[in-house]
């Protein structure tokens, strides 16, 4: 069952329309397009079912196992996975300055970068990561050569080479050269991306780091540009307490309303983790229709403090997951959703056993499950404007086969067969051996045969 594409699939798919709510598409059968849309969802007992079920090239999934929609992960640093589980002992401001920037200068070799970058997207993809948001490095030609893996390797990706000029703030050997420079490099990688032959899966990103590392110049200029371009933006929002401390030292405003006045916030950018938001912030972030990458696991490394994720899903702000590697040190969505429920359940309770119960946590704040599967399926294709995360006609055929029994895997059941009961186990409990195949745009792109 390598290529969808073409063929009527039938199978059970669980989706999340909605967050906290499933929907469970019992024996369904879809029709995948030439181009790997989903063309039909046709339910048992409806006459396109009965149709499709005597086609002669019907693809039929083995009982038991079950079809989930493509995991969306909204931020992560492809350079950073060499560093993944180390280096997680020191503040953010510190990790960038030792860790971070001469491990991403290493980049400028693009043999260094091919064989990382390589087992990144591989591994990514085995593991259900259908569409990364991803931070490169200032390099435009590694930069270029990570949407090349992408495409070869068939994920759907989105790729910022990072924009990083301030001298103050960055090394010598790692920044962009000027502020023209920032953004001319810029503008080169986006018009390669579009260039690159049968793109029809890697959109470039304009991608200023973050405010801390870019001169006003340069912010400015690719907020020209995003709007020029007709491109994504990704930068980091109000991260810690020194990223949100800086911003408003510098500006004397939020990072939200900073970004905001440079032309950075629009309906396809995406803030990752953006812990420190006002009431107002995210007034001006609803506004826009800007996303937010909510990095549960990272921020308990780097972040001070637990994102106010249901605040944010009350005021309508548009939210999806990121593993943020290496801030984060597990390249699984399927962790990212797990911290999200659990950081949530923190924030709720409170974490100081002297205080009284009434006053120790943030009333109202826990997500369950069920939200995080929503977010990081149709959520994430939502802050990216992008018709993926959920099994409806129009959408692209982006998902993972799950298989709730394979020998080496970790889910357990004793008898349950009820799909809408099985979720919440997977999702708790799945490892990669129980992701049996991964499908981008209909098309088998990891798992076996
Ligand atoms: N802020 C600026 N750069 C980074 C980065 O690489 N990781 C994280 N977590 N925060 C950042
Ligand atoms: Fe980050």
């Amino acid at each position: 069952m390598t290529a969808l594409r073409g063929h009527p699939v039938r199978g059970t798919f669980v989706h999340a329309p909605e967050r906290g709510a499933l929907e469970v598409l019992a024996d369904a059968i879809l029709l995948i397009g030439a181009e790997g849309n989903i063309r039909l969802v046709a339910r048992p007992g409806e006459p396109d079912h009965e149709r499709l079920a005597q086609r002669s090239d019907l693809m039929t999934l083995p009982a038991g196992q079950v079809v989930i929609p493509g995991l969306v992960d909204l931020h992560i640093h492809a350079p950073q996975y060499p560093q993944l589980g180390r280096a997680l002992d020191v503040p953010l401001e510190v990790w960038l300055g030792q860790h971070t920037f001469p491990l991403e200068a290493a980049y400028a070799d693009p043999d260094f970068a091919r064989t990382r970058y390589t087992v990144l997207v591989d591994d990514l993809l085995a593991s259900g990561t259908t569409t990364a948001l991803y931070f490169a490095t200032v390099h435009r030609e590694a930069s270029l050569l990570l949407a090349e893996i992408c495409l070869d390797k068939g994920q759907r990706a989105l790729v910022g080479k990072v924009a990083m000029d301030d001298p103050a703030a960055c090394p010598a050997d790692y920044r962009d050269a000027s502020p023209e420079a920032a953004i001319s490099e810029t503008r080169a990688f986006i018009d390669a991306v579009r260039a690159l032959p049968d793109n029809d899966r890697v959109l470039p990103v304009v991608t200023p780091r973050f405010i801390p590392s870019c001169t006003d110049a340069a912010l400015a200029g690719l907020g020209k540009l995003a709007a020029d371009c007709d491109c994504h933006v990704q930068t980091h929002c109000s991260e810690s307490d020194w990223a949100h401390g800086h911003v408003m030292a510098r500006y004397g405003m939020s990072d939200a309303e900073a970004l905001d006045r440079f032309g950075l916030l629009t309906r396809r950018s995406v803030l990752a983790h953006s812990v420190f938001l006002s009431d107002s912030d995210m007034a001006i972030v609803q506004s826009r229709g800007t996303g937010i990458a909510h990095c549960a696991l990272s921020n308990m490394y780097f972040g001070n403090a637990v994102f106010p994720l249901r605040r944010a899903l009350d005021k309508g702000l548009n939210v999806g997951l990121g593993t943020d590697i290496s801030g984060g040190p597990s390249g699984s969505m399927l962790e990212a959703c797990r911290a999200t429920v659990q950081a949530s359940r923190m924030l709720e309770d409170g974490v100081d056993a002297t205080e009284p119960a009434s006053t120790r946590g943030v009333p109202q704040s826990r997500v369950d499950m069920l939200t995080a599967f929503h977010l990081a399926t149709a959520g994430g294709g939502n802050a990216l404007d992008l018709p993926i995360g959920l099994f409806r006609p129009g959408y692209q055929f982006d998902a993972l086969v799950i298989d709730p029994d394979a020998p080496d895997g970790t889910i357990r059941r004793f008898g349950e067969t009820d799909p809408s009961q099985l979720i919440e186990p997977i999702l708790y409990t799945a490892t990669r051996p129980n992701i049996a195949r991964v499908y981008v745009s209909g098309s088998q792109v990891a798992g076996h045969a």
